[in-house]
């Protein structure tokens, strides 16, 4: 949520800014700007409501400079305006300053410090600009202790960069909660929320870490802790090519990324499953989990609806009891917890703040806990006991797709090496046999999206709402199939488990109101049958997405046929498929639908 970046050293940086923006736009994208000046103290400040390709266009070949920070909004406190926009500056247009995050005590700070001050904003982030002159001006400090003292008194999350017009040649640097690199370069440096931002420019990144502030100039980074002891730490390089971050000839991110699940389920195999079964786990990760009682799964969204089917598959392959949470209700309302509890966080940023303040808490209680995340060195894989990466490849559409499959394909592959550990796997599932086969079904299904379109088209042109429902793991799937839908589509869609309907909502169905239903389990696949009759009776459209082994003649979508438990890496692929051409279809932008932001970094 909200993305910045920060130049020192370049010439071309208002064009290193703007295209670092564009990569961080999945973080937000109702309004961006840009600071930039000259070695000289010339500056100029473009802001703009909209997307980074406004800012763009309200970039004029004037803006140059060799020292610029940029940002990406995804609004909190003020509403999407030029104003509300980032950089914001002080009174005396000294300092200028981008943040990513939320001041919890801006007002307070604001009324103490501040009265006499004109704001522009609603921003919770002037309070920071300004109460900075005002340190300098008022309290004679200079910059670097009142940035310090700044940061100091800010409670909540934040990263800051901010720059003095008055000194041309250093950035300020603050971190706390929300995520911040330092990018190491030949005679330049820069500063990125992600380093997807700036990977065509560097490989080589400084993390900091919460409560760490730092000096950049273009040629050396002064990293300081909470006390202001400098920091030694050595910089890490990111394997990631530039390229994994562009979009190639497919016309949005949500396609290509629903495209690369055969890959990413391969991928995974053979990084966790060696040539004689053993799984290639840290031993110490699953010893620490063969000790629990039971598993509690953490997550939100559509790494909760991940949850819900790994936790299936959990107790089916190694008979250790699951519970999956809301990130955002479980923290605040602890229930009683088993003697023993292991944490899984899934979460494909690993930056998800509902799913990281219940981890603070479940370590202050000494619980162990493991990240499964994909994205390496996150804030949540850096302070859980353990990670496992998904190594799905960046996921750049706001809509999760890959990351929803490699999450269930990870925790049955800890499923299966937890139940040889335990002696508890039966062996009914040769996980190798099932996944390569859910690959190669996915693939069939991707390659024959053109069904899949027409259906989008007959059942989501014009409806208002719609309906997924299915039994067991198809009503998990339908959970995610629904979200999925409504998210990028705006149509109004439930996920409900089939034999639901009848105690209340089936009031909601009309003439040619759509329900998809899901089935691929055999003892259920009769029921599910008969909720389906009983929705047409009452004039529901239905479409029917059914394994081969179950399908009958009108069955409109047939998929192969693979261990019912692991059936969600199925069914999925032509929901994330519906969504997508429905959403193409009624004209919404795929990729970066209203209101929303990936990285959700703020409770
Ligand atoms: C929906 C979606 C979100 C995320 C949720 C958790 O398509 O992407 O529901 O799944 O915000 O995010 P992570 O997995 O990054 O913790």
């Amino acid at each position: 949520m909200c993305g910045i970046v920060g130049v020192i050293g370049r010439e071309d940086t208002t064009e290193i800014l703007l295209n670092g923006l564009e990569k961080l736009e999945y973080r937000g994208y109702d309004s961006a700007g840009i600071f930039v000046t000259s070695e000289h103290g010339e500056g100029h400040l473009v802001k703009e409501k909209g997307k980074i390709a406004d800012l763009r266009a309200a970039v004029g070949s004037e803006v140059q400079g060799t020292l610029g920070i940029g940002h990406t909004r995804w609004a909190t406190h003020g509403i999407p305006s030029d104003h509300n926009a980032h950089p914001q500056v002080s009174a005396n247009g000294r300092f200028y300053l981008v943040h990513n995050g939320v001041l919890e005590n801006y007002e307070e700070l604001k009324a103490k410090y501040l009265s006499n001050v004109t704001f522009t904003s609603e921003t919770d982030t002037e309070v920071a600009v300004q109460l900075v002159e005002y340190l300098v001006d008022q309290e004679g400090l200079d910059v670097l202790a009142a940035f310090r003292k700044m940061v100091s008194m800010m409670k909540g999350s934040y990263a800051f960069l901010m720059i003095d017009q008055t000194q041309p040649d250093q950035l300020y640097v603050a971190k706390n909660k929300s995520p911040l690199l330092i990018g190491l370069a030949d005679g330049f440096n820069v500063v990125c929320s992600d380093s997807l931002a700036m990977l065509s420019l560097t490989h080589e990144f400084d993390e900091l870490h919460d409560g760490e502030t730092a000096i950049v100039t273009s040629d050396h980074v002064e990293i300081f802790d909470p006390n202001y002891q400098v920091v030694e730490r050595k910089p890490y390089k990111v394997s990631l090519d530039a390229d994994a971050v562009d979009k190639g000839t497919y016309p949005f991110f949500m396609l290509k990324e629903i495209d690369e699940q055969p890959a990413v389920i391969r991928r995974l195999v053979s990084t966790y499953l060696g040539e004689r079964d053993d799984y290639r786990f840290d031993p110490q990760l699953i010893a620490k989990m063969a000790e629990a009682d039971q598993i509690y799964i953490v997550a939100a969204g559509t790494s909760y609806h991940a949850g819900l089917a790994a936790k299936q598959i959990v107790e089916e392959v190694a008979k250790m009891p699951v519970a999956v949470e809301l990130a955002s209700e479980f923290g605040y309302h602890l229930p009683i917890l088993s003697k023993r509890p292991f944490f899984v966080f899934l979460s494909q940023s690993g930056e998800t703040a509902d799913s990281r303040q219940v981890l603070v808490k479940m370590k202050e209680l000494g619980y162990p806990s493991l990240t499964i995340t994909n994205v390496d060195r996150s804030t949540l894989s850096r302070e859980a006991d353990f990670t496992v990466l998904l190594n799905a490849g960046p996921e750049i559409a706001v809509a999760s797709t890959k990351a929803y499959t490699a999450q269930i394909t990870v925790m049955a592959l800890l499923a299966k090496a937890l139940g040889q550990k335990l002696g508890t796997d039966d062996g009914k599932i040769d996980l190798r046999s099932e996944l390569s086969l859910a690959a190669n079904a996915m693939q069939t299904i991707v390659d024959n999206k053109e069904a899949i379109e027409g259906y989008a088209k007959e059942f989501f042109e014009t409806t208002p709402k719609a309906f997924y429902i299915g039994r067991g793991q198809d009503y998990f799937a339908s959970l995610e199939a629904a979200l999925k839908l409504k998210e990028i589509s705006y149509i109004q869609a439930e996920g409900f488990a089939a034999g639901e309907l009848k105690h209340g909502t089936i009031s909601l169905i009309e003439n040619g109101t759509p329900v998809i239903a899901l089935i691929t389990d055999q003892a259920t696949a009769g029921l599910t049958r008969g909720n389906i009759k009983e929705v047409e009776a009452r004039g529901a459209k239905t479409l029917k997405i059914v394994s081969e082994n179950l399908a009958e003649s009108a069955d409109q979508l047939v998929l192969p046929a693979i261990a019912s438990v692991l059936s969600p890496l199925l069914t999925v692929i032509p929901a994330q498929l519906l969504a997508y051409y429905a959403t193409i279809q009624r004209g919404y932008n795929v990729d970066q639908p209203r209101n929303l932001a990936k990285s959700v970094t703020v409770e």
